[in-house]
């Protein structure tokens, strides 16, 4: 499991910082997880124009950093079944595929930009932020889910690299975003099935058919 998190959050109630990646390791780890590795995400570069914050003080006492990396900090579960442990180690990338999407992620610090102009939603990953992270930890047919979907980046780059993809996000309003890009490059997008709750759409992509499944429950606030 990839967890990504800023390196410092605000309790703003006990008026106190967290260094978030470290509590959520050991949170992980409480609940059974164990921790394999970590990599820094840079996602702009210096601190001119697009950086998320401008300069907050000139005093020398309150400097604050411009916080332009993120943490992916990567966990494990459960033991792996022997039998298909060997059968997906049979699957190799191609070394011109290797070389140019894999080779230059092998390394603790991915330096992928946001591009200011993305505008999926306001917290969305870059698209090539899930793409190297799938191509380097999953499997084509392999399910990917992210319970925190909010644009649906994740399930959208699932689709185009041939993974299979559950999304979980709690903004109603989000949904309709989320559906969009799923589909997003689709043909022959047909509805099958509508009702208040669910909504059933087949479709292809790339001659892949696409099942999409969306269920809205009473959790969604
Ligand atoms: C930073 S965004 C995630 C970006 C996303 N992974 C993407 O691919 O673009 C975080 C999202 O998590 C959602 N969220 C927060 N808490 C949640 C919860 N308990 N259950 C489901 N979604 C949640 C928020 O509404 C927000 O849309």
């Amino acid at each position: 499991m990839a967890v990504n998190v800023s390196p410092t959050t605000i309790d703003k109630r006990m008026k106190k910082r967290y260094a978030l990646s470290s509590h959520i390791t050991r949170i992980l780890e409480e609940a059974g997880f164990k921790y394999y590795e970590k990599i820094y995400w840079v996602k702009q570069s210096g601190i001119g124009k697009g950086a998320s914050n401008s300069i907050k003080s000139k005093n020398p006492l309150y400097f604050g950093v411009n916080q332009h990396v993120e943490e992916i900090i990567l966990v494990t579960k459960g033991k792996i079944n022997a039998e298909e442990l060997k059968e997906k180690l049979k699957y190799k990338y191609k070394t011109s595929f290797f070389e140019k999407h894999i080779r230059p992620y092998l390394s603790s610090v991915w330096t992928i930009y946001v591009n200011p102009r993305y505008r999926y939603h306001q917290f969305a990953f870059p698209p090539k932020l899930v793409e190297v992270a799938l191509n380097c930890f999953t499997l084509p047919g392999e399910t990917v889910l992210d319970c925190f979907a909010g644009g649906g980046t994740t399930g959208a780059v699932a689709k185009t690299l041939f993974r299979n993809s559950i999304l979980i996000e709690r903004k109603k309003e989000n949904i309709s975003i989320i559906r969009e890009n799923i589909l997003k490059g689709c043909n022959n997008i047909q509805t099958i099935k509508q009702t208040d709750i669910t909504r059933e759409i087949k479709a292809t992509y790339k001659e892949v058919e696409v099942e999409y499944h969306e269920e809205i429950t009473d959790s969604s606030v």
